[in-house]
């Protein structure tokens, strides 16, 4: 058997299978094409929101963006990308999750998704305005509304709606409220709150913002706990005694509990308001940041007490500039400023939020 006919009819199967492949692995990037990423929160998810309003909660100078393609101070507040970037990555989205007030994007950013997130924003609406006047939550929800409307008229109302359906929404807030407004700077809040009526505050203003997006039609919210914030390097040195707080540097463990008292009462909230057919995933990273700081060493860190910025204990926003003196090398810190993390140590913290990730590419299929 196998005359000249045979190889030939089996030549043509085998490049009909290839195509079948080759075909096969479009469709599946043309799924992955249809998934949009939207951010909503504070400096942890805003890719550059800032730049566009008037405030000094800003990141568009160098050192930041340092390690960014192109070395672009994008007004992310590190050296590189973002937990968002990367789960855009890593869900095929695209690489980076651009800032929704940067009016220039193309119709295909629009649609694969922006971040309306704003640097200093929280949950309390008296915390953006301390923090600069920076966008509130409401009103990154009104931004978000105006988006959708945006694109309505492009795609039509259906395809609007599927698209806002099947998308991811990362949420992370809460950091400000407890570092610039009930702790430090202003510390007002602590005068007339007890924590348990501050965390009573920020739940129903947390109710309120997932209500919003539930009801414009969001379907896949994933909300991230707060860090350990006692261990931040800005809130180690303002919180020491300063006598010795410069070189015995610990973490502030009434800080971190207050986050961490945070957490338990949000992750409750999100499952309370779960819907039939909208999900809402409440994300961990607490325990990711406190490995590294407990065994800084076995991440591959040298520092994680300061920052690589400055001196290192004390330096965020327009006081890490250009000026600034920078650490030998960023990725052997946690930090980047002395309340960033560095662009390494959010790709590893990244990996707390991979497996929610999967879990709602998982249902796509
Ligand atoms: C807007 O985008 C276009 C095309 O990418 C670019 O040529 C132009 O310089 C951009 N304009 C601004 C103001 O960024
Ligand atoms: C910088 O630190 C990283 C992480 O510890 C390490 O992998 C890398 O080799 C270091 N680079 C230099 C030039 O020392």
């Amino acid at each position: 058997m196998g005359g000249p006919c045979v190889n030939f009819l089996r030549f043509v199967i085998q490049f009909q299978l290839i195509l079948l492949a080759l075909a096969q692995k479009q469709t599946l990037r043309t799924n992955s094409g249809n998934l949009a990423i939207f951010a909503f929160g504070d400096s942890f998810v805003d890719p550059g929101n800032n730049n566009y309003i008037r405030t000094i909660s800003k990141a568009n100078f160098p050192p930041y963006g340092i390690d960014f393609e192109n070395q672009i101070p994008t007004g992310r507040f590190t050296n590189g990308r973002l937990v968002t970037d990367y789960a855009a990555s890593y869900a095929g989205i695209k690489d980076y999750v651009p800032p929704y007030l940067d009016r220039n994007l193309s119709m295909e950013e629009l649609l694969t998704g922006v971040s309306f997130a704003s640097a200093g924003s929280g949950y309390d609406p008296l915390t953006p305005t301390l923090t600069g006047g920076v966008i509130s939550m409401p009103k990154q929800i009104d931004h978000f509304r105006e988006y959708k409307s945006r694109i309505e008229t492009q795609i039509g109302k259906e395809r609007t709606e599927a698209l806002i359906k099947n998308a991811v929404y990362v949420i992370s807030a809460g950091s400000n409220d407890f570092l610039f407004n009930y702790f430090w700077v202003s510390g007002i809040r602590r005068l007339s709150y007890s924590l348990p009526r501050y965390y009573h505050l920020l739940m129903q203003q947390l109710q309120h913002f997932l209500q919003d997006l539930l009801d414009l039609g969001a379907g896949n919210i994933v909300m991230m706990g707060l860090p350990p914030l006692g261990c931040f390097p800005l809130v180690i040195t303002l919180k020491s005694n300063p006598i010795n707080g410069f070189l015995e540097r610990q973490c502030v463990t009434r800080i971190s509990d207050a986050a961490q008292g945070f957490n338990q009462i949000a992750k409750q909230k999100c499952k309370e308001m779960e819907r039939v057919d909208s999900q809402i995933y409440y994300v961990s990273l607490y325990e990711s940041y406190m490995d590294i700081f407990q065994d800084p060493k076995k991440f591959g860190f040298d520092k994680a007490d300061t920052s690589c910025c400055g001196t290192g204990i004390l330096e965020v926003s327009i006081f890490c500039n250009r000026r600034s003196r920078l650490c030998p090398n960023v990725s052997d810190h946690v930090f980047f400023d002395s309340l960033h993390p560095t662009e390494r140590t959010y790709s590893l913290l990244f990996e707390a939020l991979a497996p929610t990730i999967d879990l709602i590419l998982q249902g796509k299929q």
